[in-house]
């Protein structure tokens, strides 16, 4: 179900008599669909059990008779004032003990059983009203799951929560005592009643327990979103339900909070205030896109797609020119099938008075509207032509949860970050216009020809096991520096030499390293010389063989990556990780050992992405630079929208049919 572009709309921030000028306006600019009352709790329920969708019959209303659809949000993220007045409780309890107040949003504690109970009575309310409206199309749960919720919640009922999660997973304490190996600094429990939730302490708490706690706070989330998902499923009639999920944000593994929902939707700012510099480069920005496409393999919507310059206290420079088009191209490129732009009028009250909207406050179109309308129209009819399609990616970057939480706990150099280490490899393809998916260790490898996964250090089941099998059967597997290293509980493994279970398959064991504090080691692959950054392995070949080799300095001569031939594929190992100049000359090298093909060359500044469809493939051009560029495909391709030339900050899209592709026979 898509409408290719909508809009967040807010209706009961404004007079209703502005709403009809509203829902023109934005037929006019050709949106289909208006995303509501995600924070609309206390509208809709002024007093416990009073409710009042009137006045949102009358903005469906007005928005359907100039054929808006409406997706509405659950409102959970905003509790009212009377139900916190009512049950203080409900309020969160950060690490140091403290209440978190009323007042901003998501001043809630997730397992809180009252206001669980108040959130089913909303929820259901709702559901039993607008399930079988055909305005409605679909919902969201919530808004952005675990927004503010990093530190929380340590209040009573999350402690149990916990205890009862750690039950269900060691069993009994003898076994959670083994798993976490609490005999280190007289840590024994003798019942789960005695585990704490980590709480602010004199010095650190036992990794193990630590990872325990980040599991059980995603799935608590999953859990709290559950619920939601099943009192809509059992109410609503032909309705979708998804959730706005944030990128790389790293308090939910993704995987499963988008399992049980139809799609996944996401909020892009590219432009986010609170960033140093506050911008993100199109290969990060690109990475967000493609981890949106891999969380079920499947495309995907744009809840939440920038709009205007971004601001709560301070603000962030205004898009230039183009650049809010060429954003939501990028989107749209990478799998979007529809875009929601927030917001539609910048605010004129409250904490986001300065993240505009597409209107500016006076509510007058301008040029945002006037460059938006103008993209709506030029896009709004090739999007169904490759509906659904994703980028036909040969290559796949692992992207784990659970190692990222590992490495918050232990990043083992202060630089060294597991997110950043992924998006270093995507951005090494994005930058060679070769598509790379983001796969779940969970996930099936069949399909690509390449797959990289950095940083596997904790052995969680079956992983090994899968990329054994995937480079047996022919394919090509990059491992890199602190892969093998611990068990599932986060304790260090003892069976073999380091990488673990790795050490077969890569042909290597690792006997010593180095935690690179303060140095780099420089390794000459391919013409360049690069560096080693953050860690260094020191390797002793048992069959692989040596790519690169550590230049002058502590580690000189010693192997920096190694490659072996494991049944029908190949394992490589890097055993430091690599600077940009040396992932590229690396990934230069997998890319040509494993036979992966890119979508091309294109000038500075310009992006290639592909959405692979049933009749052919559509290749965006995406010029990310102020300058004038050129992209001629080549044989085959025609323009759809656009020509060769790019202007500043201009996109243009070409296609090629299946025949002349010939990828799809
Ligand atoms: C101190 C303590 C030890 C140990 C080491 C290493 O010396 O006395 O128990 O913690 O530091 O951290
Ligand atoms: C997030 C939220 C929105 C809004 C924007 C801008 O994406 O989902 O409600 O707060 O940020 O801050």
């Amino acid at each position: 179900m898509n409408f290719q572009f909508g809009v967040d709309y807010y209706p009961e921030h404004w007079p209703e008599d502005r709403w009809e000028t509203d829902a023109r306006l934005m037929a006019e600019m050709g949106l289909k669909v208006v995303r509501l009352a995600e924070f609309a709790w206390n509208k809709l329920e002024p007093a416990q059990g009073r409710f009042d969708f009137a006045w949102l019959d009358r903005a469906i209303g007005t928005l359907a008779a100039r054929g808006l659809k409406a997706v509405l949000g659950t409102p959970s993220a905003s509790p009212p004032a009377w139900l916190i007045a009512a049950h203080p409780e409900i309020l969160p309890v950060d690490s140091e003990g403290r209440t978190r107040g009323f007042g901003g949003r998501h001043h809630d504690c997730q397992s809180n059983p009252t206001y669980r109970s108040h959130v089913a009575r909303i929820v259901t309310a709702l559901a039993d009203h607008y399930g079988r409206d055909t305005r409605v199309v679909g919902w969201q749960t919530d808004n952005e799951l675990g927004n503010s919720h990093d530190d929380l919640c340590h209040c009573r009922h999350c402690k149990k929560s916990f205890q009862d999660w750690l039950e269900k997973r060691h069993g009994d304490i003898g076994t959670l005592n083994r798993n976490w190996g609490t005999v280190f600094w007289s840590q024994t429990y003798d019942s789960f009643s005695q585990v704490p939730t980590p709480m602010l302490t004199l010095t650190a708490h036992s990794p193990s327990l630590l990872l325990d706690w980040k599991r059980f706070h995603s799935d608590l989330i999953v859990n709290f979103q559950q619920v939601q998902i099943d009192l809509l499923r059992a109410r609503t009639h032909g309705q979708f339900i998804t959730h706005n999920f944030m990128g790389f944000h790293d308090l939910i593994d993704y995987y499963n909070l988008a399992a049980p929902l139809d799609f996944v939707s996401h909020d892009q700012y590219p432009v986010g205030f609170w960033e140093n510099p506050p911008y993100r480069s199109p290969a990060v920005l690109a990475s967000a896109l493609d981890l949106m496409a891999s969380l079920k393999e499947k495309a995907f919507w744009i809840m939440e797609q920038q709009a205007g310059p971004t601001g709560w206290q301070i603000l962030a420079r205004t898009p230039r020119p183009g650049q809010l088009v060429l954003w939501a191209a990028q989107s749209i490129a990478h799998g979007a099938d529809t875009v929601v732009f927030f917001r539609w009028r910048s605010c004129t009250v409250g904490t986001e008075q300065f993240w505009h909207g597409i209107l500016p406050h006076n509510g007058v179109p301008g040029r945002r509207y006037d460059e938006l309308k103008g993209f709506v129209g030029a896009m709004a009819p090739l999007m169904p032509r490759f509906e659904g399609a994703l980028s036909g990616a040969e290559v796949a970057v692992v992207h784990s949860y659970e190692q990222n939480w590992a490495f918050e706990i232990q990043p083992h150099h202060p630089e060294l970050d597991y997110v950043k280490s992924a998006q270093d490899v995507h951005a090494a393809f994005h930058d060679r216009n070769i598509p790379a998916a983001f796969v779940s260790d969970r996930a099936d490898l069949s399909a690509y020809k390449l797959v990289v996964a950095p940083l596997v250090f904790l052995d969680l089941p079956g992983v090994s096991e899968r990329l054994k099998a995937f480079v047996n059967a022919g394919g090509h597997l990059v491992l890199t520096a602190r892969t093998g290293v611990k068990s599932q509980s986060n304790v260090c493994l003892t069976e073999n030499a380091l990488p673990g279970p790795y050490g077969e398959l890569l042909g290597i064991d690792i006997l010593d390293y180095d935690c690179l504090r303060g140095v780099t080691v420089p390794v000459a692959v391919g013409g360049e010389t690069g560096q080693g950054r953050f860690w260094w392995d020191v390797v002793t070949l048992r069959g692989a063989k040596a790519l690169a080799a550590g230049g002058t300095g502590d580690h000189e001569g010693e192997p920096a990556a190694t490659s072996h031939q494991f049944g029908r594929g190949q394992a490589t190992y890097w055993a430091t990780l690599p600077d940009e100049v040396l992932m590229g000359a690396l990934i230069d090298r997998a890319v040509a050992d494993a036979r992966v093909s890119s979508l091309g060359a294109s000038d500075a500044g310009v992006e290639l992405v592909r959405r692979r469809a049933a009749e052919g493939d559509f290749l965006f051009a995406l010029n990310h630079s102020a300058e004038t560029r050129t992209h001629v495909p080549g044989p085959g391709w025609r323009a759809v929208a656009g020509g060769a030339t790019l202007p500043p900050y201009g996109y243009n899209v070409f296609f090629r049919p299946k025949e002349v592709s010939g990828v799809i026979e």
